[in-house]
């Protein structure tokens, strides 16, 4: 384990430099922070496990910055996949793929497929480009624990794990990457996310939803209970949940309203699903320093990013 305090900027020949080292840096993307290592690198992937405290059978997502590149190390791209990732990369979508041999076990946790993806911000593809590997990369947060969206975020949990954390401002999208997967006649959506279902809909053959598989889960993410803080979440109708609480001993996490006399997040007050995915994290995350026994927080409604929200809403919820 490391003990020195990481550096935080925007060198990205500082982060290529470590990263070639095969040492940790965080990365900005549109969707969560990651914290990235050279992905064709046994000993570097095993280090995200490490600082992250991740199991071992939670496979890593794999970060590239071309559909060549990507090639590279894949076995073959189904036609589907590559229509989509035309379409959508770079974006919050990720694909699993059979991966070739470049890919070490440790990255995909023994299993024959990778999960792929060209992140969008502008700082990690630079990155990206400047690299003759790919970059492994879970969110960048301990295992179990809400993603960060700041590079503060990365700082305040991770600080004294990773080298260098690459600052690229506020995370856009907020929650992450959709995880989807090919089977003979559907499409499996594993994780609901930053790419909402309906946008992928006219590209995909059947889609099944299946983001809750707990017997055998092909998406870690799927673990029921996961982006959970430290204060219990209860959902459900805010003002009923306030008749029940004192004012003092709850925090509310509410889509639009503004409740008086409690501590409060608002996530949009216009009721943007936009904003509101940008903020839940954040959000999240500052409740959870409050001094209060319980978050009381609704459901948003049920399309476009609003089923990734609810989705880590209930995940939050989870104990
Ligand atoms: O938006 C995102 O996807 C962010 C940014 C950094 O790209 N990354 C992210 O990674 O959320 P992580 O590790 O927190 O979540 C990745 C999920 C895990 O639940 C993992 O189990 C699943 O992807 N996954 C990764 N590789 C897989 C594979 N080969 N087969 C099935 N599931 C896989
Ligand atoms: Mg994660």
């Amino acid at each position: 384990m490391r003990s020195q305090r990481s550096e935080t900027g925007t060198d990205i020949y500082r982060a290529k430099e470590l990263l070639e080292q095969g040492e940790l840096v965080a990365i900005p993307t549109e969707t969560v922070y990651g914290l990235a290592a050279n992905a064709f690198d046994t000993e570097a992937a095993l280090r995200i496990f490490e600082a992250k405290r991740r199991p071992s059978f939670d496979p890593l997502i794999v970060h590239t910055n071309s559909l060549e590149k990507a090639r590279q190390f894949l076995l073959n791209l189904p036609k589907e996949a590559q229509q989509l990732a035309e379409a959508f990369w770079p974006g919050p979508l990720t694909l699993l793929l059979p991966k070739n041999d470049k890919i070490p076990d440790v990255v995909t946790s023994g299993l024959p497929s990778v999960a792929v993806r060209i992140p969008r911000h502008p700082l990690s593809l630079k990155l990206l480009e400047q690299l003759d590997f790919p970059l492994a990369a879970p969110s960048a947060n301990p295992f179990g624990y809400i993603s960060p969206t700041t590079a503060a975020h990365v700082a305040d949990q991770l600080g004294d794990q990773v080298p260098y954390i690459l600052d690229g401002g506020p995370c856009e999208v907020g929650v992450e990457s959709t995880i989807i997967g090919f089977e003979e006649s559907k499409t499996i959506v594993y994780r609901l996310g930053g790419m909402s279902v309906e946008d992928l809909e006219p590209y995909c053959r059947q889609i099944e939803l299946m983001p809750y598989s707990s017997s055998n889960p092909q998406a870690p993410g799927q673990l029921k209970s996961h982006y959970a803080p430290r204060i219990p979440v209860l959902i459900g109708n805010i003002e009923e949940m306030l008749r029940q609480y004192r004012k003092e001993e709850v925090a509310v996490l509410s889509f639009r309203d503004f409740y008086p006399e409690v501590k409060q997040f608002t996530l949009s007050p216009s009721g943007d699903l936009n904003e509101a995915a940008q903020n839940l994290f954040k959000a999240l995350r500052e409740l959870d320093k409050l001094q209060v026994g319980y978050i009381l927080a609704e459901r948003v409604p049920d399309y476009g990013l609003g089923r990734a929200i609810n989705d880590r809403l209930s995940r939050a919820a989870a104990r």
